[in-house]
């Protein structure tokens, strides 16, 4: 395990040619989004219910408005990709990156231009509705009048998310898994890497350059040929 060194990521990064991303909350932070377990983290916040459950599909069917409150405080609409997301564009646009692998849903990726993205845990950019799956984008949560968006069946639209107690869209998992096992180099960035099954993508990496960039600890540094326990923002301004 290597410490510290923005100088080696910046050499790996610049001799890849299939490096991959893969990222967390920790990304979008620099954006103004609060993270999940970071010391500023949506788990140190009160809620109206446990946040895991908010988060689960159980709670949303049983009542989708609670969610969707939830959703509203949480300032995701107006966000802007930050120096991570546009530095990562940047190494796709010039070939040394050949995806990012995100459990984001905030679609920040993509709005800085990046081509290829796993969205693991869906995106909030897609909703459908739960009886006939007609598709919505966001614009049917810009009314704040409206609690609950339906559809024009009646249906609830729900947002394209994985909800805690349903599974990974398999084709995402497939994408993500190929473009990690075929990686030259893998940078992970942003996560804590507890959740499951997105954590255990981190298994399927084979090469010699897991780099691991977070502000605190996490269970995969002792698998890292170079950790960096830094801010990402500032990292990725430096490479
Ligand atoms: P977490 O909030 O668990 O982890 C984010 C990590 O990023 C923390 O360890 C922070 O210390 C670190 N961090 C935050 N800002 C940073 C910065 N600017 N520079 C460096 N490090 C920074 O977020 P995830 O690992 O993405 O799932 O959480 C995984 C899943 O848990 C989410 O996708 C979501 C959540 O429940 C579902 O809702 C299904």
């Amino acid at each position: 395990m290597g410490n510290g060194d923005v100088g080696l990521l910046s050499e790996w990064l610049r001799g890849a040619e299939r490096a991959v991303f893969f990222g967390g909350a920790g990304v979008s932070t620099g954006s103004g989004i609060p993270d999940f377990r970071g010391k500023d983290g949506q788990y140190r916040q009160e809620w109206e219910y446990p946040l895991e459950e908010i988060l689960g599909i159980d709670l949303f069917q049983a009542d989708p408005s609670i969610y969707y409150r939830y959703h509203r405080t949480t300032s995701m609409t107006g966000a802007k990709p930050n120096m991570v997301h546009r530095k990562l564009a940047e190494l796709e646009a010039a070939g040394n990156l050949s995806a990012v692998v995100t459990q984001n849903i905030d679609g920040l990726h993509q709005k800085a231009g990046s081509r290829t993205v796993w969205e693991l845990h869906g995106s909030l950019a897609r909703l459908y509705c739960e009886v006939c799956e007609r598709q919505y984008d966001d614009a049917v949560l810009a009314d704040p009048a409206v609690e609950v968006p339906r559809c024009e069946c009646g249906g609830v639209i729900r947002p394209d998310i994985v909800f805690y107690g349903e599974g990974l869209d398999e084709r995402v998992v497939e994408g993500a898994v190929r473009a990690i096992a075929e990686a030259d180099v893998l940078v992970v960035g942003g996560t804590s890497l507890v959740v499951y099954p997105a954590a255990g993508l981190v298994n399927y990496y084979r090469g010699d350059k897991l780099v691991l960039i977070n502000a605190t600890e996490t269970p995969y540094d002792w698998k890292a040929d170079l950790v960096l326990r830094d801010d990402l923002v500032g990292v990725f301004s430096r490479i």
